[in-house]
Order: structure tokens, then C-alpha cells, then sequence
């Protein structure tokens, strides 16, 4: 059994959205237990408890929100319990070149700090569309970015059977 945490902010729903597919990937795993959850409602032990870890972020000035790295911040308890636990990122932009990438880098920035094993996709899940860096969308995902996270909910839980040695 995989145990995914699909950790995110949003203020207007576009990383929710997002969140949701990324969800909905990494339930088509048979076997796979999702937690979707809101940075409001998480827990430092909420990282102790899943083997797999998606986080989505709003684009906020080029990085993650402030909430998400407070988050962060304040489960520093869990630093060094986490390890070999694998992560991914998403984010929502209001445009092009808005820093989506970058936020995703900020979030992997923090989880390489936190010793996951993190990844980005090969696969274009449309013409035109990767992550490379982790799902990124523009305003409201549409369907090929949807397609994206859901893409990437996948590999997360393909990863975590791989490092726990179930593939
Ligand atoms: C405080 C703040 C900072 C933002 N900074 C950026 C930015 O640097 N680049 C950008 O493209 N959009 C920026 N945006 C727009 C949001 O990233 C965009 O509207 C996003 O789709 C919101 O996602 P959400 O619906 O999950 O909140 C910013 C919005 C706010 C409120």
C-alpha cells in the first residue's frame, strides 16, 4: 500500500484544481491511499505518514506561498525522518513566464533539503505539454495541464514502489 500526500494552498481554486488531478492520478493505483489536504489543515506528521509527497503552490512572487513555507518551517521536527520518501511539485501561474517553474523549484528546493527524492516528468502529456519541473498550469488548468497532474499523481506512486522495492 502507497500512501500519498497531496499537500497544497490556493486562494482562488486554480491550484486546488490541480491538487484534485494530481489526487485522482495517484488514486488509479490500485492499492494507493490518497490524502488530499489543505496547508491549513496539515500536520508536521502528515510527512511522517505518507510515503509519497505532491505539493502545489499558487505562484506568489516567483516561489511558493508564504503559508507553504511556514508549513515547512514550523515541521522542521520531522527534518531527518523523512527521508528516501519520494516528492514532486505543481503549480498554478497567472501567466506565461509568471514563475510557475520557479515555484516549483522552490518547493523542491525544500524537499531536496528535507532529503526526498524528487523528479520531474519526461512524458508530454500533450503537444506542448511537460513538467519537467513538476505540472504547471496557466490561470484555471485546462485539460492537457490537468492531464499533466494527473501524470505526475502517477509517477509518484510508481516511484514510491519503486523505492520501496514493490516494482
Ligand atoms: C500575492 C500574489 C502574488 C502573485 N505572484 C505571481 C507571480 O509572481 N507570477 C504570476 O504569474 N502570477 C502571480 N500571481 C497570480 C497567481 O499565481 C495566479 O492567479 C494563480 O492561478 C492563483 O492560483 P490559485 O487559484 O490556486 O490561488 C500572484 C497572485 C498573488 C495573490
Amino acid at each position: 500500500m502507497s500512501r500519498i500526500l497531496v499537500l497544497y494552498d490556493t486562494h482562488s481554486g486554480n491550484t486546488r484544481a490541480m491538487a484534485e488531478a494530481v489526487a485522482e492520478g495517484a488514486g488509479s493505483v490500485a492499492g494507493t491511499g490518497v490524502t488530499l489536504r489543505h496547508v491549513d489543515k496539515a500536520q508536521p506528521s502528515d510527512l511522517l505518514e505518507h510515503d509519497g509527497i505532491a505539493v502545489g503552490s499558487p505562484t506568489w512572487c516567483g516561489v511558493m506561498t508564504w503559508k507553504l513555507k511556514k508549513f515547512f518551517d514550523e515541521a522542521i521536527c520531522t527534518w531527518g525522518k523523512v527521508e528516501d520518501k519520494v516528492g514532486c511539485a505543481f503549480s498554478s501561474s497567472g501567466g506565461l513566464g509568471g514563475g510557475s517553474e520557479m515555484t516549483c523549484l522552490s518547493i523542491l528546493n525544500v524537499m531536496l533539503n528535507y532529503g526526498l527524492l524528487v523528479f520531474g516528468l519526461t512524458e508530454y502529456s500533450a503537444p506542448g505539454v511537460t513538467a519537467h519541473y513538476g505540472a504547471v498550469a496557466i490561470g484555471e488548468p485546462d485539460g492537457d495541464e490537468l492531464a499533466a497532474c494527473r501524470l505526475l499523481g502517477l509517477k509518484l506512486v510508481r516511484h514510491v514502489q519503486r523505492v520501496k522495492g514493490e516494482q
